[in-house]
């Protein structure tokens, strides 16, 4: 228990308010101290008879457009973790990770289940069930036994969310309205899950309630597949069929003990002194509600998505530490403006880094655009999630450079601006303010990564400290490579 020592007086709080601070709080929650109280005001704060810090958990959140290297600190913090959760997302997102020379390819499940942690896919979660099976499958041919849960309040992506995934791409394919989505059935799912006429992960369990909740939607989808969008509509469209494969992956799911009501597991897990590690998928400017819309993911990869995509409460998520993925610079995949993205005279450079920081998508292969850091970018992200700390990836790709810059501000309609503006026809209007910085050279990365941060070069830690300056949140690591050993790391989310 959270314990408090202080004098009535000291806190100078009319007497009626006295009461708002009796009592004991529970573990992992946050006191506010009034401002009227100064640091010397005799107040103390511990735990009452507690031997060990409070069991924890650490928040993994992408801070520009996806693809920052989540995986590799998720993999290296995913350690400590008892469970590590996904909050949002689907197969949609694309992770490797490396262990003993063994590489393992994912999309759905969570990276910790490769490291023998528990992985959970949170009520958040979009899930297919196929891509599921094929990747527990081929982690058990590699010889793991992964452990991983699903939420039962889940939302399953059926084979017709990907028609019509691909299909509106289709369609959209001259437009400005095209997102350049993954393919993977991600929004038709959420569209249905707030339109209240989805399948969830428990509805697979009872074949009847599945049936009836298919009889209702498939003939309507059908309706618009062929009548609006003028496509031949097959088996994915088929009731029959439908039922009797995804009956029966729920029966998997409940023979492998698959399923939880992930709120109330998790719930016990942190009770009983469990870590947990929140593993956020895309990034914060492909957010629904605070990305580049409509060149956004269905989700929320943002902070609070963790609270409301597990079931936990926001309190236990802002208890522990939640770190920005930073990439040094900037790529994209899909559509949309990038204010930063390097010119047609900077197209050697954008290819030198394409090539040495691998920036092709996971999941498609698609070529990434690549820019700039855009600062303005990563301020947005920092305040909508709170970060606590940073870690910075790939500064090895920016070594020997002949030229490096960042946007540390915009202007739009004579304004400067720090942050991003709400619509996306004012951000793809933005120019960009670069500061220029010194470059550094290519060295022995993982020399650096085992004698630490101060064996960074001096113009690579200026960077980095600029970041941490203008982020309000310290750098906790490093990324220097691809390998496992090539993050220099200055402290633990954990400690
Ligand atoms: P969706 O998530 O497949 O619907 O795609 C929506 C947008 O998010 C597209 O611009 C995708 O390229 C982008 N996106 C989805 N997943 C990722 C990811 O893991 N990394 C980067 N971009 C992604």
């Amino acid at each position: 228990m959270l314990y408090v020592n202080f004098s009535w007086e000291s806190l100078k709080l009319p007497l009626d308010r006295r009461e708002d601070l009796s009592g004991t709080t529970t573990h992992g929650a946050k006191l506010t101290v009034p401002t009227t109280v100064g640091r010397d005001s005799g107040i103390e704060i511990g735990l009452a008879g507690a031997t060990e810090p409070p069991h924890m958990t650490v928040t993994i959140v992408g801070a520009q457009l996806g693809d920052e290297g989540k995986g590799a600190l998720v993999d290296r913090w995913g350690e400590e973790a008892d469970t590590v959760v996904r909050y949002q997302g689907g197969d949609n997102a694309g992770h490797t990770v490396v262990e003993d020379g063994e590489e393992y390819k994912l999309s759905l499940v969570p990276s910790g289940c490769v490291r023998g942690k528990t992985g959970v896919l949170g009520n958040g979660c979009v899930v297919n069930p196929r891509t599921l099976f094929d990747e527990i499958e081929s982690l058990r041919e590699q010889g793991l036994d992964p452990d991983v849960r699903v939420a039962k309040r889940a939302h399953v992506i059926m084979p017709y969310h990907r028609v019509f995934d691909q299909m509106e791409e289709a369609d959209k394919e001259d437009t400005d309205m095209k997102v350049g989505t993954t393919g993977r059935g991600i929004g038709p799912t959420y569209e249905d899950k707030a339109g209240r006429r989805g399948v969830r992960v428990g509805d697979l369990l009872d074949t009847d309630v599945l049936r009836s909740r298919l009889e209702y939607t498939v003939p309507q989808k059908r309706a618009i597949a062929e009548d609006v969008f003028g496509i031949d509509t097959g088996v994915e469209f088929d009731v029959d069929e439908l039922v009797a494969e995804y009956a029966n992956y729920g029966q998997r799911l409940r023979e492998n003990d698959m399923l939880v009501e992930a709120g109330d597991f998790l719930h016990e897990q942190h009770e009983s002194g469990g870590n947990l590690l929140f593993e956020g998928a895309q990034g914060t400017s492909i957010d629904i509600d605070h990305g580049n819309y409509p060149n956004v993911t269905s989700s929320n990869p943002t902070a609070g998505g963790a609270a409301v995509g597990s079931g936990v409460g926001p309190g236990v998520v802002g208890s522990g530490e939640i770190v920005g993925i930073v990439k040094a610079y900037l790529s994209r995949v899909g559509e949309g403006p990038l204010p930063t993205e390097m010119e047609a005279d900077e197209a050697e450079l954008a290819d030198e880094i394409r090539e040495k920081g691998g920036e092709f998508g996971t999941v498609t292969g698609r070529p990434r655009r690549i820019g700039w850091l855009d600062v303005p970018m990563l301020r947005h992200a920092a305040r909508r999630s709170s970060f606590t700390g940073l870690a910075v990836n790939h500064v090895d790709v920016l070594a020997g450079l002949e030229e490096l810059k960042l946007c540390h501000s915009y202007e739009l309609d004579g304004e400067t601006r720090t942050t991003m503006p709400a619509t996306t026809e004012e951000w793809a209007r933005c120019e960009p303010n670069f500061r220029e910085f010194e470059t550094w050279s290519e060295q022995d990365w993982s020399a650096v990564a085992a004698e630490g941060y101060d064996a960074l070069p001096a113009a690579c830690r200026d960077y980095l400290e600029y970041l941490e300056g203008e982020l309000d949140a310290p750098v906790y690591a490093v990324g220097v490579g691809p390998d496992r050993d090539q993050t220099v790391e200055r402290q633990t989310p954990w400690e």
